[in-house]
């Protein structure tokens, strides 16, 4: 397993392009599958996860064009018109892709197919996609335990209600996909708003949905509209970078064209309460379109304070709450993060690996059932941290390590590949700049 050391270094200056969102990347190569006219996709994410949904994506029949900078995807049409009738596809080690794909194959007339992964997305539940789909009428089999491989048999599915037990982005947009499919209309709700670029992808593409509150409603269709799309970068992958500039004396840093959707934007909200100023055109809160919004941020050094993160707000900033913790190491005061069991299912146990590679180097954090709580104490000696095969615990390292006074050395770095393959390079260019 390869290990990095990163020396403590700074100041970080300069402009940073994050990498093309994930979400988006995996949500507009599936839609564009889902088309029966070609979706050219501009900036989509090369990085592993991405890579695994343009693989399945092809194992089905639709036709991918990789060329400089742009993607066509040829696509097959909502439904029936898979080449393949059935097969075993790979998801990598992509949870997006193991949760929305099956909402498609679901609404299938026939076909049987059978998705598994790595051994991490062995680990990661999937009856919470099984469960609502039977509930429209899906044969659907999981391992015991809820886990994979899940094995989805198409059939025709009917429209039918269903409350998700979770805060989950990825349930939610498998469930609307196959509203999409399933006779006369579906209705979900949410316990709290999380990311919607599903339901923005479904206005663009002129499909029946609506929303009201956290009721979704979705009725059957026949054909999506979408003939373009430019993803913009990964709010989550720049703030690894914001926390870096955050935490080295004298950074300043500009985030050139990240999505400032702003149930992706909830880490920047956070860091605004610890202390951080945060320029640029954040997407007010509850606002409802059907575009991404893209902008610049621009962040600096600054004094930190605890706060505490409740449960509403999770959903909102999912995978930077790793990031909360390390910042909370450095800030004043006690961080309380709250309401955060999913992170035990994210790519690794998250709550597990935060605690004990953050406590490894120097930081005074206790694990609670749904988050953790972190003493401040100005900074964080330095050490080991183990990136558990998860790719934010690995950036999370290396920020760590800048930010440190004796250095980190992250063992598995090379899993950042699975988002952030220019990671490294971009910190590294930030440091020389
Ligand atoms: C995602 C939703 C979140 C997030 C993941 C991507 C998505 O997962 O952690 O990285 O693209 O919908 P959950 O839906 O499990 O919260």
């Amino acid at each position: 397993m390869a290990s990095t050391r990163f020396e403590p270094a700074g100041p970080l200056r300069g402009a940073v392009t994050p990498p093309a969102d994930k979400s988006l990347s995996h949500r507009t190569a599936l839609f564009g599958a889902m088309c029966d006219e070609p979706l050219t996709i501009h900036n989509y994410l090369e990085a592993e996860d991405t890579q695994s949904t343009l693989g399945a994506l092809r194992a089905l029949g639709a036709g991918v064009d990789e060329r400089e900078g742009e993607l066509v995807i040829r696509g097959v049409g909502l439904r029936g018109a898979l080449d393949v009738t059935g097969g075993r596809l790979d998801v990598g080690n992509s949870g997006t892709l193991m949760r929305l794909l099956p909402g498609w194959l679901a609404g299938q007339g026939s076909g049987t197919w059978t998705l598994d992964g790595d051994d991490s997305i062995r680990r990661r539940p999937v009856d919470r996609v099984a469960e609502p789909l039977r509930v429209l009428g899906a044969e659907v089999e999981v391992q015991p335990g809820g886990l994979p491989p899940l094995t989805i048999h198409g059939s025709e599915l009917q429209g039918a209600e269903y409350v998700l037990p979770v805060p989950s982005a990825q349930v939610k947009s498998c469930c609307l996909i196959a509203g999409l499919l399933a006779r006369g209309e579906t209705t979900i709700r949410e316990p709290y708003m999380s990311r919607d670029h599903t339901e923005r992808l479904l206005r663009r593409a002129r499909a029946p949905f609506e929303r009201d509150g956290l009721t979704l409603k979705v009725r059957q269709m026949d054909e999506l509209e979408l003939e373009q799309f430019t993803i913009p970068g990964d709010p989550s992958a720049a703030a690894f970078v914001v926390a870096a500039a955050l935490l080295v004396p004298k950074s300043r840093v500009t985030v050139e064209g990240a999505c400032l959707n702003w149930t992706r934007t909830g880490f920047y909200r956070i860091i605004e309460r610890m202390g951080a100023v945060v320029v640029g055109d954040l997407e007010p809160v509850g606002t409802v379109a059907d575009h991404e919004p893209v902008g610049d941020l621009d962040v600096a050094h600054a004094p930190l304070e605890g706060t505490t993160v409740e449960a509403e707000e999770i959903p909102l900033a999912v995978d930077e709450i790793p990031l909360v913790a390390l910042l909370g190491a450095f800030a004043e005061g006690e961080t309380v993060v709250k309401g955060a069991e999913e992170l035990r299912v994210k790519e690794s146990n998250r709550i597990e690996g935060v605690v004990d590679g953050l406590r490894g180097i120097g930081a005074q954090i206790e694990a609670t059932e749904d988050g953790f709580v972190v003493t401040g104490t100005g900074g964080l000696r330095g050490g080991t941290l183990d990136a558990r095969g998860d790719h934010r615990l690995a950036m999370l390292g290396a920020v760590a390590g800048l930010a440190s006074d004796e250095g980190v050395e992250v063992a598995g770095m090379n899993v950042a590949a699975v988002s952030y393959p220019r990671f490294e390079d971009d910190v590294r260019e930030l440091l020389a700049a």
